[in-house]
């Protein structure tokens, strides 16, 4: 779900960025976090929990908890909620921690 009217704030949708999740294409838009993209994509499941395998997602969506760790571009451990789109990445689910 994305907002798409408010009474105060505008949202600017400008250019649309492409980027790779599991092998699909999905999308954005310039400046948002790959987090906010797949979350209004409907995507709210981004890996599971190292001990107990449940399904994680967002927590804090600041970068403090580490609840959204994902490969990014071959890079583990990369929290999705602080970092931007960018057109033709490719972001990955781990399981359930980071490796080289
Ligand atoms: S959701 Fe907490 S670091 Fe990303």
């Amino acid at each position: 779900m994305r907002i798409q009217q408010h009474p105060i704030l505008k949202f600017k949708k400008e250019n649309r960025v492409n980027f790779l999740f599991e092998g699909k294409e999905v999308y954005g838009y310039e400046g948002e976090t790959i987090a906010a993209s797949l979350h209004a994509l409907g995507i709210w499941e981004y890996g599971e929990g190292a001990h107990s395998h449940t399904p994680r997602g967002l927590f804090c969506a600041i970068g403090h908890c580490s609840s959204c760790l994902m490969k990014v571009d071959g890079v583990p451990n990369t929290r999705i909620c602080v970092t931007k789109i960018k057109e033709g990445m490719i972001v990955e689910k781990q399981h359930p921690r980071g490796s080289l």
